[in-house]
């Protein structure tokens, strides 16, 4: 007798927990189905945004070489970080010198009727470091959705005699040395064609430090890296 009651009221709690989820479902559903419209398109824009770039430094004749989180991003599975809006690079600053005197403001028309405008900031050549916006040397720029890469330019230190003869830094202070960025290394990205620095697993080592590299997303609320899928799955709330 009171072990069928003990059931029957089992039952009823299963069954209002049964209720219970599919009223909760349906909204957090949308909500999510909606998060990741709204990030296939993002990752659409971002994928295009070196696609576009990539053709144009080949055309163009340019060196560009991925750096930090868009590092990271290729060194986990050869995509942009799902996170990210921008894309980060760096050239060489005669390279950009180049682009300076020649393509500021240009709009580049490329696949599937997008158009990328390359604007290059006037401060690209100020290295007093007065410049405290933090903004980019350059900007390739995605005109439908805004988003952009940013390239900054790294030159040889002018510092004390006895500096490194292959240090570099860019602008903002960021070092690196020659060694550490050529031979360029040739590698896909988002399914392109790019390049990245010789010594990636270096730079990635000082910039975020081995946990990061190691077990991917630590730190980060929304996304869960799927080792079996080497892809990023957004946890569901
Ligand atoms: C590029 O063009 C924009 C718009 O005319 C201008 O504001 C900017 O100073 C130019 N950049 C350089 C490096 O001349």
């Amino acid at each position: 007798m009171l072990l069928s009651r003990l059931l029957a009221s089992a039952a009823l709690l299963a069954l209002g927990g049964a209720w219970v989820v599919p009223q909760g479902e349906p909204k957090e559903t949308t909500i999510l189905d909606e998060r990741e419209e709204e990030l296939r398109k993002q990752r659409d824009a971002l994928s295009e945004l070196v696609a576009s770039y990539s053709k144009t430094c080949k055309e163009l004749k340019i060196d560009s070489w991925l750096m930090h989180s868009s590092l990271l991003g290729w060194w986990y599975n050869k995509q942009v970080l799902p996170w990210e809006k921008t894309i980060h690079v760096q050239v060489f600053e005669p390279d950009l010198a180049f682009l300076a005197r020649n393509y500021n403001m240009t709009v580049f028309h490329r696949r599937r009727g997008r158009d990328y405008l390359l604007y290059v900031n006037p401060e690209y050549a100020n290295w007093e470091r007065t410049d405290t916006s933090g903004a980019a040397d350059a900007r390739w720029i995605d005109m439908e959705s805004g988003m952009s890469i940013d390239i900054m330019a790294v030159r040889y230190r002018r510092g004390s005699e006895d500096e490194d003869e292959t240090a570099m830094s860019c602008r903002n202070g960021y070092e690196i040395k020659d060694t550490q960025i050529i031979p360029l290394r040739k590698t896909w990205f988002e399914g392109f064609a790019v390049q990245i620095p010789y010594r990636y697993r270096e730079l990635l080592h000082e910039e975020f430090g081995d946990e990061t590299l190691w077990h991917p997303g630590t730190g980060n609320d929304e996304y869960r890296f799927n080792d079996q899928m080497m892809s990023w799955d957004l946890k569901s709330k």
